[in-house]
């Protein structure tokens, strides 16, 4: 495993860290909570918590506060940059994990992995991620992964030209480099296989991205305001469209999402290690 590149372009800068706690906020309001295992005693009693591909932190952030008892490791490849200072109970690594996971086996009470799919190719959903969350995890530990489909779902027959094209080039995007663009509908499938988990479960949200009247909404156009333009410099290529064109084209899908709206998939997957 030692000699796997990482796959993931995009920079983690400020603004991406800023975009993934919006994006967070999002999900967290969506989805009325931070998880879906049944891990709430056990964090109240005292766990080990993994945050794979941890991104600005915040998931294990908010954790660490609630479960005071309980301790939590994030892992990624960029390192974890804090407003404030770090808790006692949280610690970051900065590590590949296509390497694999830098832990024994059997350390994890929950082992929580959220929007990697641009972090691997579609084999290494099996070959690497799937098996190193369920090596490190304890017996009857708990995995939980949380993706989302980009095909999003639009409120009226009348769809955007705009919009589509820009779906269909983050779709073109996923395929060009071997990755998911669909992983929500892919993740629950991953802990069914080889009889790993016991207990599998999932849940899913249509969130609401446009005018529907609620905060939460207004959060799904600004997140993917900013996806356009992080994905800008990916997408104009594959688009064979000039910076300017490009720009209009955005421009043209926000609109259509503030007037009209889509619906954005995502789900949860969780199940215990045998
Ligand atoms: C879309 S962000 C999601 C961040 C976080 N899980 C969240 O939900 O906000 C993907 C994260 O995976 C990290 N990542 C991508 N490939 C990785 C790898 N091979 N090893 C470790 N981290 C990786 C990136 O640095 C980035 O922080």
């Amino acid at each position: 495993m030692s000699s796997k590149k990482s796959n993931y372009n995009i920079q983690n800068d400020t603004k991406e860290r800023e975009r993934l706690d919006l994006q967070h906020t999002f999900i967290k309001h969506g989805f009325n909570g931070n998880f879906a295992a049944p891990v709430d005693q056990i964090l109240r009693s005292g766990a080990r918590v993994l945050d794979v591909g941890c991104g600005s932190g915040i998931w294990i952030l908010e954790l660490a506060e609630e479960y005071p008892n309980s301790h939590f490791i994030g892992i990624d490849m960029a390192p974890v940059v804090l407003k404030d200072k770090q808790p006692d109970n949280v610690e970051f690594i900065t590590h590949n994990v296509l390497h694999g996971l830098p832990f024994e086996d059997n350390l994890f009470d929950y082992v929580f992995a959220r929007f990697l799919t641009g972090a691997y190719k579609k084999n290494q959903w099996k070959e690497i991620a799937i098996p190193e969350y369920t090596r490190v995890a304890k017996s009857t530990g708990w995995v939980e992964l949380m993706e989302c489909d980009i095909m999003l779902k639009c409120n009226s027959k009348d769809n955007s030209k705009e919009f589509d094209l820009l779906i269909k080039a983050l779709v073109d995007l996923g395929d060009a480099s071997n990755t998911y663009s669909n992983a929500a509908s892919e993740v629950k499938g991953f802990l069914e296989e080889g009889n790993r988990y016991n207990n599998i479960n999932s849940l899913e949200k249509r969130l609401p991205v446009g005018p529907m009247g609620e905060k939460v909404a207004d959060m799904g156009v600004e997140d993917f305001q900013k996806i356009w333009k992080l994905c800008k410099t990916f997408l104009i290529p594959l688009m064979q469209v000039s910076e300017e064109e490009y720009d209009a084209i955005c421009e043209s899908a926000n609109q259509y999402l503030k007037t009209i709206g889509a619906k954005w998939v995502f789900l949860r997957a969780w199940g215990q290690k045998v």
